[in-house]
Protein backbone atom coordinates (compact mmCIF):
# COMPACT_ATOMS: atom_id res chain seq x y z
CA UNK A 1 0.00 0.00 0.00
CA UNK A 2 1.38 3.57 -0.72
CA UNK A 3 1.71 6.16 2.22
CA UNK A 4 -1.16 8.01 0.58
CA UNK A 5 -3.31 5.12 0.75
CA UNK A 6 -2.56 4.02 3.95
CA UNK A 7 -3.40 7.77 5.08
CA UNK A 8 -6.41 7.72 3.66
CA UNK A 9 -7.28 4.04 4.74
CA UNK A 10 -6.41 5.16 8.72
CA UNK A 11 -6.69 8.38 9.19
CA UNK A 12 -9.83 9.97 10.91
CA UNK A 13 -9.30 13.30 9.72
CA UNK A 14 -6.77 15.17 7.36
CA UNK A 15 -5.87 18.26 7.40
CA UNK A 16 -4.16 20.21 3.75
CA UNK A 17 -2.39 23.30 4.38
CA UNK A 18 -0.04 25.70 2.46
CA UNK A 19 0.56 28.27 0.68
CA UNK A 20 -1.85 29.90 -2.01
CA UNK A 21 -2.49 28.69 -5.02
CA UNK A 22 -0.31 25.35 -4.47
CA UNK A 23 -3.54 23.09 -4.92
CA UNK A 24 -4.69 22.44 -1.17
CA UNK A 25 -8.44 22.38 -2.26
CA UNK A 26 -7.38 20.23 -5.00
CA UNK A 27 -4.94 18.09 -2.85
CA UNK A 28 -8.42 18.24 -0.47
CA UNK A 29 -10.89 16.82 -3.21
CA UNK A 30 -8.77 14.15 -4.62
CA UNK A 31 -7.62 12.44 -1.00
CA UNK A 32 -11.17 12.53 -0.43
CA UNK A 33 -11.36 10.37 -3.98
CA UNK A 34 -8.94 8.14 -3.09
CA UNK A 35 -10.57 7.19 0.65
CA UNK A 36 -13.91 7.23 -1.09
CA UNK A 37 -12.17 4.63 -3.71
CA UNK A 38 -10.63 2.91 -0.55
CA UNK A 39 -14.27 2.24 0.55
CA UNK A 40 -14.48 4.90 3.17
CA UNK A 41 -17.11 7.21 3.98
CA UNK A 42 -15.40 11.01 3.52
CA UNK A 43 -16.61 14.77 4.26
CA UNK A 44 -14.32 17.14 2.71
CA UNK A 45 -15.06 20.13 4.58
CA UNK A 46 -13.64 23.56 3.25
CA UNK A 47 -12.87 26.55 5.75
CA UNK A 48 -12.18 28.94 3.15
CA UNK A 49 -15.27 31.54 2.35
CA UNK A 50 -13.80 31.16 -1.42
CA UNK A 51 -15.72 28.50 -3.05
CA UNK A 52 -12.68 26.44 -4.66
CA UNK A 53 -13.98 23.48 -3.31
CA UNK A 54 -17.67 23.21 -5.51
CA UNK A 55 -15.30 24.44 -8.67
CA UNK A 56 -12.33 21.81 -8.23
CA UNK A 57 -15.23 19.31 -8.22
CA UNK A 58 -17.34 20.38 -11.19
CA UNK A 59 -20.71 21.24 -8.55
CA UNK A 60 -22.53 23.96 -10.13
CA UNK A 61 -24.06 25.26 -6.90
CA UNK A 62 -22.80 26.67 -3.97
CA UNK A 63 -22.07 24.58 -0.94
CA UNK A 64 -23.57 24.73 2.59
CA UNK A 65 -22.95 24.14 5.97
CA UNK A 66 -24.74 21.07 5.72
CA UNK A 67 -22.90 18.42 4.08
CA UNK A 68 -23.98 17.16 0.13
CA UNK A 69 -22.96 13.90 -1.44
CA UNK A 70 -20.64 13.75 -4.39
CA UNK A 71 -21.68 11.14 -7.24
CA UNK A 72 -18.88 9.11 -7.79
CA UNK A 73 -17.70 4.86 -9.04
CA UNK A 74 -16.34 4.39 -5.38
CA UNK A 75 -17.42 1.98 -2.94
CA UNK A 76 -17.23 4.49 -0.15
CA UNK A 77 -19.42 8.24 -0.09
CA UNK A 78 -17.69 11.35 -0.91
CA UNK A 79 -18.98 14.06 0.55
CA UNK A 80 -18.48 18.37 0.71
CA UNK A 81 -19.17 20.76 2.73
CA UNK A 82 -17.61 24.42 2.98
CA UNK A 83 -18.00 26.40 6.57
CA UNK A 84 -20.66 28.65 7.56
CA UNK A 85 -19.54 30.45 10.62
CA UNK A 86 -22.89 31.75 11.96
CA UNK A 87 -24.73 28.63 11.22
CA UNK A 88 -22.27 26.90 13.10
CA UNK A 89 -22.05 29.02 16.41
CA UNK A 90 -26.47 29.33 16.09
CA UNK A 91 -26.53 25.18 16.23
CA UNK A 92 -23.94 25.20 18.87
CA UNK A 93 -25.81 27.65 21.01
CA UNK A 94 -28.67 25.74 20.29
CA UNK A 95 -27.40 23.06 21.23
CA UNK A 96 -26.15 23.85 24.60
CA UNK A 97 -28.60 25.97 25.87
CA UNK A 98 -30.62 24.76 28.55
CA UNK A 99 -33.64 25.99 26.67
CA UNK A 100 -34.78 27.60 23.58
CA UNK A 101 -35.67 30.78 24.99
CA UNK A 102 -32.13 31.24 26.46
CA UNK A 103 -30.62 29.95 22.67
CA UNK A 104 -32.75 33.18 21.64
CA UNK A 105 -31.97 35.58 24.12
CA UNK A 106 -28.11 34.95 23.34
CA UNK A 107 -28.77 35.16 19.31
CA UNK A 108 -30.69 38.15 20.13
CA UNK A 109 -27.77 39.79 21.61
CA UNK A 110 -26.17 42.43 19.74
CA UNK A 111 -22.75 41.48 20.66
CA UNK A 112 -23.46 37.83 20.16
CA UNK A 113 -24.53 39.06 16.53
CA UNK A 114 -21.37 41.00 16.03
CA UNK A 115 -18.90 37.81 16.97
CA UNK A 116 -20.42 35.19 14.90
CA UNK A 117 -20.13 37.43 11.86
CA UNK A 118 -17.13 38.81 13.20
CA UNK A 119 -13.63 37.88 11.04
CA UNK A 120 -10.75 35.90 12.26
CA UNK A 121 -10.66 34.65 15.94
CA UNK A 122 -14.75 33.79 15.72
CA UNK A 123 -13.85 31.76 11.91
CA UNK A 124 -11.50 29.91 13.47
CA UNK A 125 -12.98 28.55 16.74
CA UNK A 126 -16.65 27.89 14.18
CA UNK A 127 -13.83 25.80 12.48
CA UNK A 128 -12.28 23.99 15.26
CA UNK A 129 -16.31 23.55 16.23
CA UNK A 130 -17.83 22.18 12.82
CA UNK A 131 -14.72 19.52 13.15
CA UNK A 132 -15.92 18.33 16.11
CA UNK A 133 -19.56 17.99 15.20
CA UNK A 134 -18.71 16.43 12.08
CA UNK A 135 -15.95 13.86 13.57
CA UNK A 136 -18.41 12.83 16.09
CA UNK A 137 -20.98 12.87 13.04
CA UNK A 138 -22.15 8.86 12.30
CA UNK A 139 -22.00 9.13 8.63
CA UNK A 140 -18.59 9.95 8.28
CA UNK A 141 -15.68 8.12 9.15
CA UNK A 142 -13.36 10.44 7.38
CA UNK A 143 -12.99 14.21 7.73
CA UNK A 144 -10.77 16.19 5.59
CA UNK A 145 -10.12 19.90 6.05
CA UNK A 146 -9.11 22.35 3.52
CA UNK A 147 -7.34 25.28 5.11
CA UNK A 148 -7.73 29.10 3.69
CA UNK A 149 -4.56 30.55 1.96
CA UNK A 150 -3.51 32.43 5.09
CA UNK A 151 0.08 32.15 6.80
CA UNK A 152 -2.21 31.84 9.73
CA UNK A 153 -4.33 29.18 8.59
CA UNK A 154 -3.40 26.76 11.23
CA UNK A 155 -4.59 29.38 14.08
CA UNK A 156 -7.52 26.97 14.48
CA UNK A 157 -5.89 24.64 16.16
CA UNK A 158 -5.51 26.82 18.63
CA UNK A 159 -8.61 28.46 19.05
CA UNK A 160 -10.44 25.92 20.74
CA UNK A 161 -8.19 26.44 24.03
CA UNK A 162 -7.85 29.91 23.37
CA UNK A 163 -11.50 29.86 24.14
CA UNK A 164 -11.21 27.40 27.06
CA UNK A 165 -9.02 30.11 28.82
CA UNK A 166 -10.85 32.64 27.82
CA UNK A 167 -14.30 31.25 29.77
CA UNK A 168 -12.02 30.25 32.18
CA UNK A 169 -10.89 33.79 32.99
CA UNK A 170 -11.83 35.33 36.75
CA UNK A 171 -13.10 38.38 34.86
CA UNK A 172 -15.55 36.61 32.59
CA UNK A 173 -16.54 34.46 35.80
CA UNK A 174 -17.06 37.59 37.61
CA UNK A 175 -18.98 38.78 34.59
CA UNK A 176 -21.10 36.01 34.42
CA UNK A 177 -21.93 35.75 37.85
CA UNK A 178 -25.15 36.55 38.82
CA UNK A 179 -24.60 37.81 42.17
CA UNK A 180 -22.65 40.89 40.56
CA UNK A 181 -24.78 41.81 37.89
CA UNK A 182 -24.33 45.64 38.69
CA UNK A 183 -20.24 45.27 37.09
CA UNK A 184 -20.20 47.69 34.68
CA UNK A 185 -18.59 47.08 31.15
CA UNK A 186 -16.72 50.38 30.97
CA UNK A 187 -14.91 49.98 34.52
CA UNK A 188 -11.65 50.28 33.86
CA UNK A 189 -10.31 46.97 36.09
CA UNK A 190 -11.72 45.30 32.65
CA UNK A 191 -9.75 46.54 30.28
CA UNK A 192 -7.50 42.90 29.87
CA UNK A 193 -10.56 41.25 29.53
CA UNK A 194 -11.83 43.39 26.51
CA UNK A 195 -8.35 42.49 25.39
CA UNK A 196 -8.50 39.42 25.53
CA UNK A 197 -12.10 39.08 23.87
CA UNK A 198 -11.05 41.79 21.00
CA UNK A 199 -7.93 39.21 20.49
CA UNK A 200 -10.55 36.21 20.37
CA UNK A 201 -13.37 37.95 18.33
CA UNK A 202 -11.33 40.47 16.30
CA UNK A 203 -13.69 42.94 16.94
CA UNK A 204 -14.05 45.80 19.36
CA UNK A 205 -17.56 46.36 18.94
CA UNK A 206 -17.90 45.20 22.65
CA UNK A 207 -21.60 47.08 23.39
CA UNK A 208 -23.70 44.33 24.94
CA UNK A 209 -21.08 42.14 26.16
CA UNK A 210 -22.00 41.47 30.15
CA UNK A 211 -25.59 40.87 29.02
CA UNK A 212 -24.32 38.55 26.61
CA UNK A 213 -21.98 36.34 28.86
CA UNK A 214 -24.93 36.44 31.54
CA UNK A 215 -27.46 34.59 28.67
CA UNK A 216 -24.44 32.55 28.42
CA UNK A 217 -24.22 31.35 31.80
CA UNK A 218 -23.93 27.85 32.52
CA UNK A 219 -23.12 27.41 28.52
CA UNK A 220 -19.30 27.39 28.79
CA UNK A 221 -19.13 24.44 30.09
CA UNK A 222 -20.09 22.49 27.62
CA UNK A 223 -18.28 25.30 24.75
CA UNK A 224 -15.05 24.34 26.80
CA UNK A 225 -15.63 20.69 26.66
CA UNK A 226 -16.46 20.51 22.99
CA UNK A 227 -13.16 23.07 22.63
CA UNK A 228 -10.84 20.90 24.33
CA UNK A 229 -11.74 17.50 22.92
CA UNK A 230 -11.61 19.06 19.37
CA UNK A 231 -7.80 20.24 20.61
CA UNK A 232 -7.26 16.69 21.52
CA UNK A 233 -8.91 15.34 18.08
CA UNK A 234 -6.15 17.26 16.31
CA UNK A 235 -3.16 16.49 17.99
CA UNK A 236 -4.50 12.71 18.17
CA UNK A 237 -2.86 9.48 15.98
CA UNK A 238 -5.75 9.52 13.71
CA UNK A 239 -5.21 12.83 12.37
CA UNK A 240 -2.80 13.79 9.73
CA UNK A 241 -1.43 16.99 8.64
CA UNK A 242 -0.58 17.33 5.07
CA UNK A 243 1.91 19.83 3.75
CA UNK A 244 1.02 20.82 -0.14
CA UNK A 245 3.32 22.75 -1.92
CA UNK A 246 4.44 23.81 -5.63
CA UNK A 247 8.06 23.83 -6.37
CA UNK A 248 8.45 27.70 -7.07
CA UNK A 249 10.45 29.64 -4.41
CA UNK A 250 7.94 31.60 -2.81
CA UNK A 251 5.67 28.50 -2.18
CA UNK A 252 8.69 26.17 -0.61
CA UNK A 253 9.50 29.25 1.43
CA UNK A 254 6.28 29.35 2.41
CA UNK A 255 5.84 25.54 3.00
CA UNK A 256 8.91 25.81 5.57
CA UNK A 257 6.75 28.39 7.27
CA UNK A 258 4.02 25.63 7.90
CA UNK A 259 6.40 23.17 8.17
CA UNK A 260 7.50 25.53 11.10
CA UNK A 261 4.36 25.86 12.83
CA UNK A 262 3.14 22.13 12.89
CA UNK A 263 6.42 22.01 14.78
CA UNK A 264 5.83 24.34 17.25
CA UNK A 265 2.11 23.10 17.67
CA UNK A 266 3.77 19.91 18.98
CA UNK A 267 1.62 18.16 15.78
CA UNK A 268 2.89 15.86 13.52
CA UNK A 269 2.96 16.11 9.94
CA UNK A 270 2.24 12.97 8.29
CA UNK A 271 2.57 14.10 4.55
CA UNK A 272 4.51 16.15 2.14
CA UNK A 273 2.44 16.58 -1.51
CA UNK A 274 4.75 18.85 -3.93
CA UNK A 275 2.10 19.00 -6.30
CA UNK A 276 2.34 21.22 -10.02
CA UNK A 277 5.68 19.85 -10.68
CA UNK A 278 6.73 20.10 -14.44
CA UNK A 279 6.31 16.64 -16.13
CA UNK A 280 9.71 14.54 -16.31
CA UNK A 281 10.74 14.49 -20.17
CA UNK A 282 14.30 12.68 -19.88
CA UNK A 283 17.49 14.20 -19.01
CA UNK A 284 19.71 17.43 -19.70
CA UNK A 285 22.78 15.35 -18.62
CA UNK A 286 22.52 12.64 -21.42
CA UNK A 287 25.88 12.71 -23.75
CA UNK A 288 24.03 11.64 -26.20
CA UNK A 289 21.11 13.61 -26.42
CA UNK A 290 23.38 16.32 -25.84
CA UNK A 291 25.91 15.45 -28.69
CA UNK A 292 22.64 14.82 -30.81
CA UNK A 293 21.63 18.57 -30.12
CA UNK A 294 25.31 20.01 -30.39
CA UNK A 295 24.87 18.38 -34.54
CA UNK A 296 21.75 19.00 -35.30
CA UNK A 297 20.15 22.71 -37.21
CA UNK A 298 17.06 23.88 -37.93
CA UNK A 299 13.46 23.02 -36.47
CA UNK A 300 15.58 19.72 -35.02
CA UNK A 301 17.77 21.89 -32.71
CA UNK A 302 14.88 23.97 -31.98
CA UNK A 303 13.26 21.30 -30.82
CA UNK A 304 16.34 20.30 -28.65
CA UNK A 305 17.04 23.60 -27.67
CA UNK A 306 13.03 23.53 -26.20
CA UNK A 307 13.23 19.82 -24.71
CA UNK A 308 16.54 21.16 -22.79
CA UNK A 309 14.76 23.99 -21.28
CA UNK A 310 12.13 21.94 -19.94
CA UNK A 311 14.13 19.37 -18.52
CA UNK A 312 16.50 22.39 -16.90
CA UNK A 313 13.10 23.12 -15.69
CA UNK A 314 12.29 19.79 -14.01
CA UNK A 315 15.68 19.61 -12.95
CA UNK A 316 15.38 23.00 -10.88
CA UNK A 317 11.81 22.07 -9.72
CA UNK A 318 13.12 19.03 -8.21
CA UNK A 319 16.33 20.12 -6.62
CA UNK A 320 14.25 23.19 -4.96
CA UNK A 321 11.69 20.06 -3.54
CA UNK A 322 14.73 17.78 -2.51
CA UNK A 323 15.93 20.93 -0.45
CA UNK A 324 12.30 21.76 1.52
CA UNK A 325 11.71 17.56 1.47
CA UNK A 326 15.66 17.62 3.59
CA UNK A 327 14.67 20.89 5.60
CA UNK A 328 11.27 18.87 6.54
CA UNK A 329 13.09 15.95 7.65
CA UNK A 330 15.34 17.65 9.92
CA UNK A 331 12.51 18.57 11.98
CA UNK A 332 9.65 15.27 10.93
CA UNK A 333 11.96 12.35 10.62
CA UNK A 334 10.76 10.03 7.75
CA UNK A 335 7.99 11.99 6.73
CA UNK A 336 6.82 10.90 3.08
CA UNK A 337 6.16 12.74 0.02
CA UNK A 338 3.98 12.25 -3.28
CA UNK A 339 3.94 14.13 -6.43
CA UNK A 340 1.38 15.48 -8.80
CA UNK A 341 2.34 16.90 -11.51
CA UNK A 342 0.95 20.32 -13.63
CA UNK A 343 -1.50 19.13 -15.78
CA UNK A 344 -2.36 20.96 -19.32
CA UNK A 345 -5.46 22.53 -17.44
CA UNK A 346 -7.07 23.96 -14.52
CA UNK A 347 -8.93 21.78 -11.97
CA UNK A 348 -12.82 22.08 -12.55
CA UNK A 349 -14.14 18.63 -12.53
CA UNK A 350 -14.52 15.11 -11.08
CA UNK A 351 -11.77 13.21 -13.70
CA UNK A 352 -9.09 15.78 -13.56
CA UNK A 353 -9.71 15.13 -9.26
CA UNK A 354 -9.62 11.34 -10.15
CA UNK A 355 -6.55 12.05 -12.32
CA UNK A 356 -4.63 14.19 -9.93
CA UNK A 357 -5.56 11.63 -6.93
CA UNK A 358 -4.26 8.47 -9.25
CA UNK A 359 -1.02 10.60 -9.10
CA UNK A 360 -0.75 11.17 -5.55
CA UNK A 361 -1.77 7.35 -4.78
CA UNK A 362 0.81 5.99 -7.62
CA UNK A 363 4.39 4.31 -5.63
CA UNK A 364 6.25 7.16 -5.19
CA UNK A 365 9.97 7.11 -6.08
CA UNK A 366 11.38 8.01 -2.74
CA UNK A 367 8.97 5.26 -0.84
N1 LIG B 1 -1.75 19.56 -10.51
C1 LIG B 1 -2.32 20.62 -11.06
N2 LIG B 1 -2.33 20.80 -12.40
C2 LIG B 1 -2.90 21.86 -12.97
N3 LIG B 1 -3.51 22.85 -12.29
C3 LIG B 1 -3.56 22.73 -10.96
C4 LIG B 1 -2.97 21.63 -10.25
N4 LIG B 1 -3.17 21.79 -8.94
C5 LIG B 1 -3.85 22.94 -8.81
N5 LIG B 1 -4.08 23.51 -10.01
C6 LIG B 1 -4.76 24.78 -10.30
O1 LIG B 1 -4.22 25.76 -9.45
C7 LIG B 1 -5.21 26.65 -8.97
C8 LIG B 1 -5.19 26.59 -7.46
O2 LIG B 1 -5.59 25.30 -7.05
P1 LIG B 1 -6.35 25.07 -5.67
O3 LIG B 1 -7.53 25.96 -5.61
O4 LIG B 1 -6.53 23.63 -5.47
O5 LIG B 1 -5.18 25.61 -4.74
P2 LIG B 1 -5.30 26.19 -3.26
O6 LIG B 1 -3.96 26.00 -2.66
O7 LIG B 1 -6.45 25.60 -2.56
O8 LIG B 1 -5.56 27.70 -3.58
P3 LIG B 1 -6.00 28.81 -2.49
O9 LIG B 1 -4.75 29.10 -1.78
O10 LIG B 1 -6.46 29.95 -3.34
O11 LIG B 1 -7.04 28.21 -1.65
C9 LIG B 1 -6.52 26.18 -9.57
O12 LIG B 1 -6.80 26.98 -10.69
C10 LIG B 1 -6.25 24.74 -10.00
O13 LIG B 1 -6.99 24.39 -11.12
MG1 LIG C 1 -8.08 26.52 -1.59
Amino acid sequence: MTTIDALCADARVLVTCGTGGVGKTSVAAALGVRAAQLGRRVCVITIDPAKRLADAIGLTNDLGNEPQQVVTDSIGELWVTMLDVRETFDNLVRSTSPTPERAREVMDNSFYRNLSRSISGTRDYMAAERLYELSNDERFDLIIVDTPPSRNALDFLESPERLARFLKHPIVRLLIAPSRGGFRIANAALTPVLKLISNIVGSDALSGVAAFLKAFDGMENEFSRRALAVADTLRSDKTGFVVVTAPSPDALKEADHFVSELKRLGITLKMIVANRMPPRFGSTTSTAEHLAATASSGDIALAHALLAELCEDAERAEAGINGFLARAEEKFAGVPSSTATEMPSDIHDMESIVVLAQQLAAPQPRQ
